[in-house]
């Protein structure tokens, strides 16, 4: 006797079957801002990875919610907390949704390395109230670290990382865990005005920075990237990109801690206002802001980055290379894709079209 079909399918793990349609539009935004790439334009290239983006949610059949926008800088187009995401058929599966199609749009306007398109996705889950915690601060102070140092300090016993320590002890408890010599320690940072000190302090102790100009999603999460070449990220950057980089280093193993930096006095008048006193001297660490294992990450490099390499055009073909990973089986899966621009079309939402890249 055959076996006999079911009408609906009964998955238990939506994510699985969801995920490579995510996975599409890091890719979109990514081959759709490429034309950008170096022009100068950064608006213009935010402008249309937003639109591919959007495009290819709207052939997914998802209520998606944006949870997590962009951090709002200007007047930057760019997809913001609150937007409806996906087809909303009735029954499709919900996703909250946090997303950023470009992290380092100025790198793209200057053509300089270290842009990624990403975003991560969580469908509900029993027992999780808020998967993707949507922090009030503009600013956070950013520490994170790979599954090594990780499993050292919880298996080994090694003293456990802080961010409220002095970065002298930091450096040498990561040198510890990795059985390096402190000075061999590579520490990836913003460079930014208001790091001064810090760098000060990490050249007075001797490891080895790496100073990038935009885009710390992919750079708080190469030290979990096992062949980065980073052992630690540290530094102050938007809070949207400090859930993002939470939901990747989740999947990779890794660990994250972070504490809202507000910019000035009037920033921490406001938080406190609203009712988050508690929270401005709260330690968040990875899974507080990016909590459960219903989690999805995915981001696509549009230039090189130590996480991921940029697209790479030769003649009628692009190759994208992407990170695909959810949190509960925590496979990470380095996608690399060839486009064949003579067929490849992207859907636009802009004028609800496919389009040639
Ligand atoms: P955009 O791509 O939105 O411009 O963000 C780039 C970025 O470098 C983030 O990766 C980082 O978290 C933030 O800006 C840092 O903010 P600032 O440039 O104000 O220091």
């Amino acid at each position: 006797m055959s076996p006999v079909r079911i009408r609906t399918q009964n998955y238990h793990d939506i994510e699985r079957i969801i995920e490579f349609d995510f996975i599409r539009a890091t890719e979109a935004a990514a081959l759709n801002s490429l034309p950008w790439l170096g022009r100068g334009e950064k608006e213009k290239a935010d402008a249309a990875a937003c639109d591919a983006m959007r495009g290819m949610f709207d052939l997914m059949n998802i209520c998606g919610e944006v949870v997590i926008g962009e951090g709002i800088k200007d007047d930057a187009p760019g997809i913001f907390k609150g937007e409806q995401l996906g087809t909303w058929l009735p029954g499709s599966p919900q996703f909250d949704i946090a997303i950023d199609p470009i992290d380092g749009t100025t790198n793209i306007s200057k053509g300089a390395p270290n842009s990624i398109s990403c975003i991560a996705a969580a469908s509900p889950e029993q027992g999780v109230k808020v998967a993707l915690r949507d922090i009030p601060s503009f600013y956070m102070t950013k520490l994170s670290y790979g599954p090594k140092v990780l499993e050292h300090m919880q298996i080994k016993g090694i003293e456990m990382l802080k961010i409220e320590s002095p970065i002298e002890e930091t450096l040498r408890i990561v040198a510890q865990c990795l059985n390096k010599r402190v000075q061999d320690v590579v520490v990836m940072m913003l460079d930014r005005p208001r790091h001064k000190e810090m760098v000060e302090e990490i050249r007075r102790v001797g490891s080895s920075l790496r100073m990038i100009s935009d885009g710390d999603i992919a750079a708080a999460m190469a030290p979990a990237i096992f062949d980065s070449g980073i052992d630690l990220y540290f530094g102050i950057g938007g809070s949207p990109e400090a859930v993002l980089a939470a939901a990747g280093i989740k999947c990779l193993g890794g660990d994250m801690q972070c504490v809202m930096w507000p910019r000035d006095d009037k920033e921490r008048k406001s938080l406190i206002a609203a009712g988050h006193r508690a929270d401005l001297g709260r330690v968040f660490f990875a899974d507080d802001l990016a909590n459960g294992k219903n989690i999805i990450f995915c981001a696509t490099g549009i230039s090189d980055s130590a996480m991921l390499r940029g697209v790479k055009t030769q003649g009628a073909s692009a190759t994208t290379y992407s990170l695909l990973m959810r949190a509960k089986s925590r496979t990470v899966r380095f996608i690399r894709a060839s486009h064949d621009l003579k067929s490849k079309t992207i859907r636009l939402r802009s004028d609800n079209r496919e389009h040639r890249i």
